[in-house]
């Protein structure tokens, strides 16, 4: 099976879906086709959704204009839909505000924090490989990035129903462990060991790298020792374990402090015995060549570098062990979609890796996707945090949480439990930096962007469910959904409504394209929105909170939705929904 068609005929806009059910009952075209092509025109004076004619004029050899003003003319209206009309090739629908806002309203407050998820996936298994950051190595920016774009799709896909296995195929084995273990033998500081181990580990690691440069003979030991921990030397084997060990350590404290979980945590080394039977099974299929006395499946007729299967010297290759993986987790989970969530540097990789996968014959190679992303740098202020010459993303995220905490003791000195709430506003900046820009694009982080309280950034997100969280408290009672909804009259109420009525569109979107930055830019426009209603009325009786007690409640109806959104939208991102802040 595959996720393919899993999206084609979701129609989670209700107002949409009346439209494109009656367009495609005068039409005869799918009504899945209209769905998807409905637009936004470039002014609500003309209408609130359109959809252009052109597939209906070519079917009827008639020129969009024509076609688009008899169709306009056939479409009867619906207590929604108050006009349907036709400018150019387009046809318009204009909606009705107090139904349009009563629909909207009335769905959130019946699914609430469920309102955007679905179980179109239900029966199906999403893998995803993300984080994925190596052994005794500090967790890098990019690892970091990994990290928050996986988690954030893990939890897209379960809204819409699929089982998601989450693995963090960490890289635990290679030949650089063979220079770690000399390293570490000649070099090892036990003081530095008991105090920051995993610091010590990476002075050993860069250090062994630098002069094994001039020093041949350090090559050949490590290539040694790699040797005997590949046979099962109980002495190697065992410091292999206490890097684990204290690699793991530091990463679960990151993984802590982001909420992160896995469901697995089978590393590189976890295919350590099924690689020969890997390797065997391409050979058996004729996909390898001996080139240089290296093991090699050759993808020129692709062109495409060759994948190394083997080296020289018999030991095995990254792709070596992803090629043991893929096919590990296909006969585990069976999955409909693996992603593999990883920087942009390893397209390549992925793509020998699923052209291999394909070449021998697994149906399942279709399947495959890398979910690659651009480059992440840090800005200014933030090369302070160098440790040695490499950034530890610890001392980013506590610094941030730091500003962070400076912030709000400014901005809300009665704040009651400030420290937690800084840790939760400097994750949420941290966050949403990475989730900030498509997933293509490269990102910098600089702490004066992302706490910018105004800017487009987490605590921006996390300061107006807050504000919508006290004006609830402010009004005094949970508003249940029934109100008179045709009291709400302002285009802003309007406006927020539709916005609102996209959300679930926006979940599937962003699923469709592996894409959490759907969801980021709309909780932004949502957000902007509100917050431009909020300040925009200042006289007693607009306010949301006014004398008019009916009014007031409708308005407190529409606040509660945005809020609902709100979160439901930075609980998928992995950020905190602050209640105060
Ligand atoms: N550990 C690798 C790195 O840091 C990323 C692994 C990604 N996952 C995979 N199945 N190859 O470059």
């Amino acid at each position: 099976m595959s996720i393919d068609n899993d999206f084609k005929d979701y129609f989670p806009n209700p107002i949409k879906t009346i439209i494109s059910s009656a367009v495609s009952s005068v039409s005869g075209i799918p009504q899945s086709d209209i769905y998807q092509n409905l637009q936004e025109p470039p002014d609500s004076a003309i209408g609130d959704y359109g959809w252009p004619c052109f597939s209906l004029a070519k079917i009827k050899r008639k020129a969009p204009p024509v076609i688009a003003a008899e169709t306009a003319g056939i479409i009867k209206p619906h207590s929604i839909i108050e006009k349907v009309s036709s400018v150019g090739p387009y046809l318009n629908f204009t909606l009705n505000q107090k139904a349009t806002i009563q629909t909207v309203c009335e769905n959130i407050f019946a699914q609430n924090e469920k309102y955007g998820s679905a179980n179109i996936g239900s029966g199906k298994t999403i893998v995803i490989d993300y984080s994925s950051p190596n052994i005794a190595k500090p967790m890098g920016i990019g690892h970091l990035r990994s990290t928050v774009i996986g988690a954030a799709l893990k939890r897209i896909y379960q809204y819409l129903g699929y089982k998601v296995v989450g693995i963090n195929h960490l890289g635990d084995w290679g030949t650089q462990f063979g220079k770690l273990v000399a390293a570490y033998r000649r070099w090892a500081d036990q003081k530095a060991m008991d105090d920051d181990p995993i610091k010590e580990l990476y002075r050993l690691y860069v250090k062994i790298h630098e002069e094994a440069e001039n020093d041949q003979s350090l090559e050949d030991e490590s290539r040694e020792i790699f040797k005997r921990l590949e046979e099962g030397d109980p002495e190697i084997t065992a410091l292999w374990r206490k890097f684990i060990a204290i690699s793991k350590l530091e990463f679960n404290r990151l993984y802590n402090l982001l909420g992160i979980t896995f469901e697995s945590e089978a590393g590189e080394s976890f295919y350590n015995d099924k690689l020969e039977h890997t390797v065997k099974f391409l050979e058996d299929k004729g996909l390898t060549k001996i080139s240089r006395e290296a093991l090699i499946v050759p993808l020129d007729e692709f062109k495409l570098e060759p994948l190394l299967l083997k080296k020289r010297d018999g030991s095995s290759l990254y792709g070596t062990r992803d090629l043991a993986a893929a096919i590990y987790r296909y006969e585990t989970y069976k999955f409909d979609l693996i992603l593999y969530v990883v920087g942009v540097a390893q397209t390549l990789h992925f793509k020998q890796l699923f052209k291999t996968l394909e070449l021998a014959g697994f149906e399942w190679a279709k399947d495959c996707r890398h979910v690659s992303f651009g480059w992440v740098t840090l800005g200014g202020e933030m090369m302070a945090t160098r440790r040695g010459n490499i950034f530890f993303l610890e001392d980013v995220i506590e610094q941030t949480i730091a500003r962070a905490r400076a912030i709000i003791s400014q901005g809300n000195p009665d704040l009651e439990n400030p420290d937690e709430v800084a840790r939760k506003v400097g994750v949420g900046a941290v966050v949403f930096s990475d989730l900030a820009v498509r997933r293509d694009t490269d990102v910098s982080f600089e702490w004066e962007r992302m706490l910018d309280f105004d800017g487009q950034t987490g605590p921006y997100l996390q300061y107006a469910h807050a504000r919508i969280c006290s004006l609830i408290r402010k009004y005094g009672k949970e508003p249940d959904g029934r109100a008179d909804y045709s009291m709400l009259k302002f285009p802003e109420e309007f406006s927020l409504a539709k916005k609102l009525l996209e959300y679930p569109d926006k979940i599937k979107s962003a699923a469709e394209l592996n894409e959490p930055y759907i969801i980021s830019a709309y909780l932004l426009d949502l957000a902007g929105l509100f917050s431009t209603y909020f300040q925009k009325y200042k006289s007693p009786a607009d306010k949301i909170i006014s004398d008019n007690s009916e009014l007031t409640k409708a308005r407190i109806n529409l606040a509660w939705c945005v809020r609902v959104v709100l979160k439901s939208g930075l609980d998928i991102l992995g950020i905190d929904a602050l209640e105060k802040m």
